[in-house]
């Protein structure tokens, strides 16, 4: 999988993966991540990517321009299976969401600043808007980051037991049972003895029904989702 970043704050996607997980799935061949810094497609000398907002108001808006100059040059070389741009006021992300991302070939990602960025780019070229919560980030760079993350992991061969990401929370509509490791006694706290005792089916059954008991405690909600 390809994903592509526009960010006028390239650095702030530096470290996310370049670590972990997301290093492997890069250095594996897995994944590739190219940031471009919007300023390439900047206005002026003054490196502008960004203007006050029609009818007035606090906070700049980014402009069209270098946005779609930006997004016609990389359409060049890629076919996107979906232009998303990253904003509070778009769908919110989840596991559902991310399991249909990582299927794609070619993603595109707009990570937007300021006020957000100029409706014409959003009605054109736009296909995909999303939000990681309902709070206010400063930039869209941190959110993508979540995204991307989210969606590599995903990705068949990234993670060394490819099992692993079919039991992570949400895989099935339930979080995750709790897990332990060594020692089995820890300070006079004992490891449930089903996990001890070696019958897979016993633990798979126990695993289930921890899933079930969290998920009605914790997250009630999700048992209302289709
Ligand atoms: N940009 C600013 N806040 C955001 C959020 N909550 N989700 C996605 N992009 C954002």
């Amino acid at each position: 999988m390809n994903i592509d970043i526009i960010t006028v704050v390239p650095e702030l996607l530096d470290s996310p993966f370049n670590h972990s997980i997301m290093k492997r799935a890069k250095d594996k061949g897995l994944l590739s991540m190219h940031t471009h810094n919007l300023r390439k497609w900047a206005i002026n000398k003054h490196m502008q990517v960004d203007d006050y907002q029609f009818g007035g108001g606090a906070g700049m808006v980014m402009m069209p321009e270098p946005l779609a100059n930006a997004i016609d040059e990389l359409q060049k070389d890629k076919k996107y299976d979906e232009i998303i741009f990253m904003t509070p006021d778009g769908e919110l992300f989840n596991q559902k969401a991310a399991n249909q991302l990582s299927l794609k070939e070619n993603i595109l990602i707009i990570c937007g600043h300021y006020k957000g960025i100029d409706d014409r780019i959003r009605q054109k070229y736009v296909t995909k808007e999303i939000s990681i919560g309902d709070y206010v980030l400063s930039g869209g760079e941190l959110a993508a980051a979540v995204v991307v993350d989210a969606i590599g992991r995903l990705l068949p061969g990234v993670l060394n037991d490819e099992t692993s990401a079919l039991f992570d929370s949400f895989q099935d509509n339930l979080l995750a049972p709790p897990v332990y490791t060594r020692p089995a006694d820890f300070r006079g706290d004992k490891v449930p003895d089903v996990l001890l005792q070696g019958d897979p089916k016993k633990v798979e059954e126990w695993r289930h029904e921890q899933s079930i008991q969290r998920t009605k405690e914790r997250r009630p909600d999700m048992f209302e989702e289709d």
